[in-house]
């Protein structure tokens, strides 16, 4: 029987081939990240290195690769030496499906959309906040939070907070009012029903982005003088703590709120 020699034996386990993003797109993907000094871009299937080298040279990021073919962990520790960034690049010969992503601030994606779907609950249940971005596949149903194409389509997910659950709020709203919501979650896309002030209430206009939560409900408490309530809040597990805008223009006033979650779902 024909034997392969052992490197192309190990090819044939890796589950995406090398093709390299052109640089104009790494560009434009770590654009639309907002990549800063502050950040940590990890690429998974990291190639010849190119995309940990760009954020560190463009952005002075710190860059971390993994791949799994020790020639192109080679290559890329040698490219990032040559461009004067081996202090901030570091790449890890190692499988994608078993890196530890916690130090990863941004991660970087091009691979297949067989393992983007097998990747998304991993990456959706990173820190609050993480940006994912991804050349050319979508990570299953989880719709993106922006997308651009320079040559290339460019996908970018911001990690939401796990919101979904009862939650009873306390307001410095005048009154007082009782305030409970029933939050409903679909990766960053929320809706809530509940009860204000012992009214039927609605959430209108929900955003969630990482771990920022606004959206408005309507203070029906007086018909003659109903006002919107524009709340913004920063989620902390089972604690949100923001403000509350109730009107607008001159008429506007400004008050606290914190809700805690009191059931992961509806009891
Ligand atoms: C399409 S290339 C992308 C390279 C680089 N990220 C870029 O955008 O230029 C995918 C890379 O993933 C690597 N790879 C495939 N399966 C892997 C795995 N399970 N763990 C780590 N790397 C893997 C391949 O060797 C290849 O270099």
């Amino acid at each position: 029987m024909l034997m392969l020699p052992a490197r192309a034996q190990d090819k044939q386990f890796f589950d995406v081939p090398f093709v390299p993003t052109p640089y104009v797109v790494i560009e434009e993907m770590l654009r639309l990240a907002g990549v800063t000094a502050k950040d940590t871009v990890m690429d998974l299937g990291s190639g010849d290195g190119r995309v940990p080298v760009t954020a560190a040279l463009l952005h002075g990021a710190r860059g971390l690769g993994v791949e799994l073919d020790p020639e192109l962990v080679a290559q890329s520790t040698a490219y990032a030496a040559a461009a004067g960034v081996a202090d901030r690049v570091r790449i890890l010969q190692q499988d994608l499906f078993k890196a530890d992503l916690s130090e990863a601030t941004v991660i970087t994606l091009y691979l297949l959309p067989g393992i983007m779907g097998r990747l998304q609950q991993t990456l959706y249940n990173l820190k609050p906040g993480t940006r994912l971005v991804s050349h050319d596949f979508r990570l299953g149903d989880w719709q993106p939070d922006a997308v651009t194409q320079i040559r290339k389509n460019t996908f970018l997910w911001v990690v939401p907070a796990k919101v979904a659950g009862q939650w009873r709020f306390e307001t410095t709203l005048p009154g007082k009012p009782e305030l409970e919501l029933e939050l409903r979650q679909k990766f960053q896309e929320v809706d809530g029903y509940g009860r204000f002030s012992g009214r039927h209430a609605q959430m209108w206009e929900a955003k969630l982005r990482g771990d920022r939560i606004t959206f408005a409900m309507v203070d029906d408490r007086d018909r003659e003088n109903e006002a919107a309530m524009y709340f913004e809040g920063r989620i902390n597990g089972d604690v949100i703590e923001g403000q509350v805008r109730r009107g607008t223009g001159r008429q506007q006033t400004v008050h606290n709120w914190r809700a805690q979650r009191v059931a992961a779902v509806k009891p």
